[in-house]
């Protein structure tokens, strides 16, 4: 996000340009470094192109209320590849939502849930500019009993006081990992949304880096 700051300091290099420029006409007055500078110290500014909003999907029959307020699910006795998946929280129009609750919930290296504990459960809240981190494992595809999943995790996002979305996120096939073909299971998963493609970072060893932003009503 860019820090209004900048706009700021933008605008105030462009003024101190035009305001040079007007003296070089009248009075000769020499560029000196305070005029020339500011501008080339400031990317361009990249306009807010108005976004869609995440789409829903269906909650499942896994949830479980109260999980733990945690970005780490990698707790003892769980092991699988390691998945960092970083975002943003945002609105339409690219407001950052500080505070947007994050509820995940997922099944691990077996495809199961843990349906009477909270391992990998937990839920966190955005920072200040709406961002997240969870550190978690990728976990295996599954039968379930309304049809075969491709690997997935559950979620829930909710600004404060906001309306909750619903939602599962996607892998990609670069994501090799229990020597699944996520590929082909992504092709036959009756809830498989392309939009909902986690975008793969980096690939250290067994380790993933991916990243997801949310946007909200
Ligand atoms: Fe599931």
């Amino acid at each position: 996000m860019r820090n209004p700051t900048t706009r700021r300091g933008l605008f105030a290099a462009g003024a101190t340009l035009a305001v040079a420029g007007a003296g070089l006409a009248i009075a000769h007055r020499p560029a000196t470094e305070s005029t020339i500078e500011p501008a080339a110290h400031y990317a361009p500014l990249t306009p807010c192109t108005t976004k869609k909003i995440t789409p829903e999907q269906m909650e499942g029959p896994f949830y479980r209320p109260s999980s733990p307020q945690r970005i780490d699910l990698v707790e003892s006795g769980i092991s699988g590849a390691l998945l960092t998946l970083t975002g943003q929280v945002m609105t339409k129009d690219c407001r950052p939502v500080p505070g947007a609750l994050l509820d995940f919930w997922q099944a691990d290296r077996h495809g199961d849930y843990d349906n009477g504990g909270y391992r990998l459960r937990g839920h966190q809240f955005a920072d200040v500019d709406g961002c997240y981190r969870l550190q978690t494992i990728v976990p295996r595809s599954y039968d379930g009993t309304g049809g075969f999943r491709t690997p997935h995790i559950h979620l829930h996002v909710q600004r404060p006081g906001g309306k909750l979305l619903v939602t599962q996120l996607y892998f990609p096939g670069a994501i090799k990992a229990y020597g699944m073909d996520i590929d082909g299971t992504n092709k036959v998963d009756f809830l498989f949304d392309p939009e909902l493609l986690v975008q793969l970072k980096a690939v250290e060893g067994n380790s993933f880096r991916a990243c997801f932003d949310f946007v909200i009503e």
